[in-house]
């Protein structure tokens, strides 16, 4: 079986290696043989290896591995059994956005509390089997908390870039605990990017943001495992928060490679949903430019999108296009709304999660999603990543923003009367 990496400018291929870019600077496509693949997946292959007890079967990542990494032997796979994430369907989502066949996919139920541990263990055993001795990122939170547990993990030495003051604790606390290297950059994320993608060059790490091929690969194990909770009907839309758009990128290379395999016979539309302050995607595909115009000064509530100058834009493009896909925006208002009735159906959710069900309901008052179409959102990261988000809300400290699901904690006296006279 064979992989290649292949410029999406100028199709140049190479055999493989430590690298992220084309000689001419264009991002790379991990590009399975699929003629070779045909016949060996099949979903009857995939459908036995749920609820595998085997290594690596037991990963929702690994499951897929011909369609991840199909070279990669057992001893260089780095899991933590990732992915296997729930389907969640409440009355309360339904009557919030007005879509009857609504449903969320946790991908905050992670190992490390984001989705982004499918693309880390993808990625992190790519750097084993190439032999590396030290990994790096930049990020908004959760890649660093993802790739400081999986490079631990392995054996690796872990390098993270991260914009000071502008990351959630338990995200920091992640990568501090796991035991990165944590370099607080002044500057936001999309000057850490540019320093990390400089350092890496320079210093031989092995760069484990998204513009790294083996990420995405193992990102697209969200739509696989998706697509296969829905019994191999794809609903008719996916929604999905975008920052730096390794997500968008990676559902358009799914439904593209599952499509051409044969493993289904119809493509839902992207919608990728981005924060208003932090919109550069939405600016680019709402006027049609021809390149993308960064955002200077992103901001949002939802620190793990605040990203002004998103690198995966033009695979992400793609994306949109191979779906009849859309792109919206939504206000920190609309995130942390729906945040709040996520969280109060007992399901949970950070900020930047919560853009996807806004976004859903947004899309279905436009007319643009029809309130009986089957509509998937994907909820990226854990509750707990955020808690200052979620308190703030609820104790209505949140500057510009209305907390109109405010579920306020009431101080009473030690006393059964107390009690009755709150409680009722
Ligand atoms: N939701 C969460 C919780 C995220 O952490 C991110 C990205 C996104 C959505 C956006 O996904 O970049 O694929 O469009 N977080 C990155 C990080 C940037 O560094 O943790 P995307």
């Amino acid at each position: 079986m064979d992989v290649k990496l292949k410029c999406i400018e100028c199709d140049k291929s190479f055999d493989g290696g430590a690298i992220n870019r084309c000689v001419c600077g264009g991002l790379l496509d991990a590009v399975p043989d699929l003629e070779s693949l045909r016949g060996v997946v099949s979903k009857e292959l995939f459908d036995k290896r749920i609820g595998s007890r085997e290594f690596p079967y037991t990963s929702g990542v690994w499951r897929f591995r011909e369609l991840v990494n199909p070279i990669v032997l057992d001893k260089d796979i780095v899991s933590k059994s990732e992915g296997n994430t729930f389907l969640y369907s409440h009355q309360r989502v339904r009557e919030y956005t007005g879509i009857s066949n609504i449903v969320l996919k946790h991908e905050g139920e992670n190992p490390t509390g984001s989705f982004k541990d499918r693309g880390m263990t993808s990625g992190i055993s790519e750097a084993k089997r190439l032999g590396m001795n030290a990994v790096a990122c930049a990020s908004t939170g959760n890649t660093s908390a993802s790739m400081a547990a999986y490079a631990s993990l392995a054996g690796l030495r872990s390098i993270v870039f991260i914009p000071e003051g502008m990351i959630a604790f338990g995200k920091l606390s992640q990568a501090l605990a796991y035991g990165a290297k944590v370099l607080q950059v002044n500057g936001n994320f999309d000057d850490a990017m540019s320093l990390v993608q400089e350092s890496a060059e320079e210093l031989g790490m092995y760069l484990l943001n998204s513009i790294n091929p083996w990420r995405i690969e193992g990102q697209k194990t969200i739509i696989f495992e998706l697509v296969q909770q829905f019994k191999w009907e794809p609903p008719d839309w996916i929604i999905v928060p975008a920052g730096n758009l390794g997500n968008t990128a990676a559902f358009g290379k799914a439904f593209y490679e599952l499509v051409e395999l044969e493993l289904i016979d119809s493509i839902p539309r992207i919608a990728s949903i981005q924060a208003s302050g932090a919109n550069p995607f939405y600016g680019l595909w709402k006027n049609n430019l021809k390149e993308l115009e960064a955002v200077e000064n992103p901001e949002t509530i939802a620190t793990a999108i605040k990203i002004g100058n998103p690198v995966s834009w033009k695979k992400a493009l793609r994306a949109i296009k191979l779906t009849c896909g859309v792109v919206e925006q939504v206000t920190d208002q609309e995130i942390m709304d729906a945040k709040a009735i996520v969280d109060a159906s007992g399901i949970g959710c950070e900020p930047a999660s919560a853009a996807s069900v806004a976004g859903a309901k947004k899309l279905m008052e436009a007319g643009v999603i029809d309130p009986k179409e089957r509509v998937a959102c994907v909820i990226t990261g854990n509750i707990l990543k955020d808690p200052d988000a979620t308190i703030n809300y609820h104790l209505s400290r949140l500057d510009g923003i209305f907390s109109r699901f405010a579920n306020k904690p009431t101080v009473i006296k030690p006393t059964l009367e107390a009690v009755k006279r709150e409680v009722g």
